[in-house]
């Protein structure tokens, strides 16, 4: 090889601080760019899976309430391509099931079973003695008891507000969508919007004709619906 020293060549790079961050940032671009940029053209990625509609405003209260208390911490809500998964909870999630999520929930912590699915699995009431006191249906739960949801009345005064944020992020909110919102919220605990969210978490899955859904047959009624011992179910994450 020549002695003389070539612009772009390796030993350039990396005696120059300066030029090996440069090209650095611009490989990364490229990297990031390849994956990145498709996702926005793509349509399941960016349109609604059938079914998905915008959350109505008492649900929307309860996914700030799910948000506020900390339940993402150890409650995952996505679904993985695996059997185990899907065989457990139902159908694997799809990026369009998350678009009128602002942010998305989807967690990275299972210290509870995934919620991407939960809807209608259990009864309203069972969801209600369940959050004043998970002991008394799962004893040996180590879940947190938030018995003050049932007590707080729900703030109305600011819906419109949350539901327009959500408008200018993208969510097809009409006019009269926003101004009814605080009369749907009118008399509501804290914990009826949360049961709310809860019980329709993943049912476009179960409603969308053709789609094949494990544990659909799961009981709904309130009484034991066919469950893991918490040891199997803590390893499964
Ligand atoms: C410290 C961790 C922790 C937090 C925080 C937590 N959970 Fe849980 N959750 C659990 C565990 C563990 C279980 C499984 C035992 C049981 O059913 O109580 C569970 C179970 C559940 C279930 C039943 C799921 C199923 O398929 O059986 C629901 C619904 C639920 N949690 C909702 C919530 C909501 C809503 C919040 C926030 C208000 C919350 N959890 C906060 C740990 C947690």
């Amino acid at each position: 090889m020549s002695q003389q020293r070539r612009f772009l060549s390796h030993e350039t790079l990396e005696k120059n601080i300066g030029w090996l961050i440069v090209c650095t940032i611009v490989v990364v671009s490229i990297a990031g760019f390849v994956q990145i940029l498709p996702l926005f053209f793509q349509h399941s990625t960016t349109q609604p899976d059938p079914g998905i509609v915008p959350y109505s405003p008492l649900r929307l209260m309860g996914r700030d309430i799910y948000i506020r208390e900390g339940c993402v911490g150890c409650h995952s809500q996505q679904v993985r391509t695996l059997q185990a998964e899907v065989e457990r909870y139902g159908p694997y999630s799809t990026a369009g099931e998350s678009v009128y999520d602002h942010p998305f929930l989807w967690g990275s912590k299972r210290t509870g079973p995934d919620l991407a699915r939960v809807g209608g699995r259990y009864s309203d009431d069972w969801q209600r003695i369940h959050l004043r006191n998970p002991r008394d249906v799962v004893p040996e739960s180590v879940m947190p008891s938030y018995p003050w949801l049932a007590r707080t009345a729900l703030p109305a005064d600011d819906i419109r507000q949350r539901m327009r944020t959500l408008r200018t992020l993208g969510v097809p909110y009409s006019e009269a969508d926003i101004d009814g919102a605080p009369d749907a919220l009118k008399g509501k605990t804290e914990e009826d919007a949360l049961v709310a969210y809860l019980q329709g978490l993943g049912t476009n899955r179960r409603t969308v004709v053709g789609i094949d859904v494990a544990g659909a047959d799961r009981k709904t009624d309130g009484s034991a619906a066919p469950r893991m011992a918490a040891g199997a179910r803590s390893g499964s994450q």
